[in-house]
């Protein structure tokens, strides 16, 4: 199990370099779940992570590759919006490879037997999240997508805090490994924030402040600031008059002084530079979730000037995650000068807060 703790010992621990792949037939968990409007991926970050691993595996000699992935929530049915039709296109664009994607079919016996029973080289299943058993995390269908097949490897680091059949249920059935990005996400991610290096913060945004108190439990050990921006800072105050018993981290907490609307939807452009001169000073910096509805051009103004001041202090080791941070950064054109860019929000910081993940687990991680 590997727990934040254990990490200093392990460098890369069951990753999948000096596995022989020469003839092997191979199913690979990726996380593509990527934003995608009018029929077109917009961000293809996590689609990107994963080459290298799927060109270890491919130019290592594999027979074949099935790559499963979720996309979005389509609660176990199937719904043509949600095909990973424009994810399979990008794919092939960034890899250069064919894809074959054959067509939902309900009976997913069938669906995986014509996949392993098939001529091409590389397959992408349909969204697996149309089939009901996989989020039930169903034994028999996790076999059904294993059979035949010679490795696991888990890529999806951003979808392993998911306990569902394509993540936590083929590996009781195949050799498993870790993926070289997800690998490197692990590692990073602890590095990154046990250093112990001051002045410190950590920024989180995004909602459901009772769902993110172990990882800020975690933070508190780890920074010595901690700002909430977004919805979950509206939140704090309630919880804080609830749980008066404060608790390290509560007593780090730095919350913004104005809001620029009367909903609360973004931070004050004051408030936003009463950040910055924590950021610009800060020798490490987390920062997980924009500090305001960006999705909404009239509420970004606080999330983007937030950004740039992550991008310009190059000095500071830099931890960033999350998917609407990573749209945010994309759209700014900062993704690459941020630092290390974790592909997981609910999982980096699940990961953070507890230690491991159930995806990593199953694979002794
Ligand atoms: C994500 O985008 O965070 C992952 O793909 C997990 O998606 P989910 O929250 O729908 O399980």
């Amino acid at each position: 199990m590997a727990k934040l703790q254990e990490f200093r010992d392990l460098e890369i621990r069951k990753a999948i370099q000096g596995l022989d792949f020469e003839g092997k037939s191979v199913v690979v968990r990726v996380d593509y779940n990527c934003p995608v409007s009018a029929g077109q991926v917009t961000n293809n970050f996590r689609i990107k992570q994963s080459l290298p691993t799927l060109n270890l595996i491919k130019e290592g000699g594999a027979k074949k590759i099935v790559l499963i992935s979720h996309f979005d929530r389509p609660e176990g049915k199937f719904n043509k919006e949600m095909s990973l039709g424009p994810v399979r296109e990008e794919l092939e664009k960034l890899w250069g490879e064919k894809i074959s994607m054959p067509e939902f079919n309900e009976d997913y016996r069938r669906y995986f037997r014509d996949i392993e029973e098939g001529q091409e080289k590389i397959y992408l299943a349909e969204n697996i999240r149309f089939w009901k058993e996989e989020e039930a995390g169903d034994s028999a269908f996790a076999f059904v997508m294993s059979d035949g097949y010679d490795f696991f490897i888990n890529e999806a680091f951003s979808a392993s805090h998911r306990k569902h059949a394509s993540i936590t249920g083929i590996s009781s059935y195949l050799p498993s490994f870790a993926g070289l990005e997800l690998a490197d996400e692990c590692r990073e991610i602890w590095r990154k924030m046990t250093v112990m290096i001051s002045p410190s913060v950590a920024l989180v945004g995004g909602a459901k402040i009772e769902t993110k108190v172990p990882v800020l439990k975690t933070l508190g050990k780890y920074y010595d600031k901690i700002i909430l921006g977004g919805k979950i800072a509206l939140e704090y105050e309630k919880y804080a008059n609830e749980n008066p018993e404060a608790d390290v981290w509560m007593t780090k907490v730095q919350l913004p002084q104005g809001y620029s609307d009367e909903n609360k939807f973004d931070i004050s452009e004051e408030a936003a530079l009463e950040f910055v001169e924590i950021i610009k000073d800060a020798k490490k910096i987390l920062w997980n979730g924009p500090v305001g509805k960006f999705e909404d051009e009239r509420y970004a103004v606080g999330s983007e000037i937030i950004a740039r001041s992550v991008s310009q202090n190059q000095e500071a080791s830099r931890l960033v995650g999350g998917g609407d941070t990573i749209a945010l950064l994309e759209k700014n054109d900062l993704l690459d000068k941020v630092g290390f860019v974790s592909t997981g929000g609910g999982a980096m910081l699940e990961y953070i807060g507890d230690g491991t993940l159930p995806g990593l687990e199953v694979i002794e991680f």
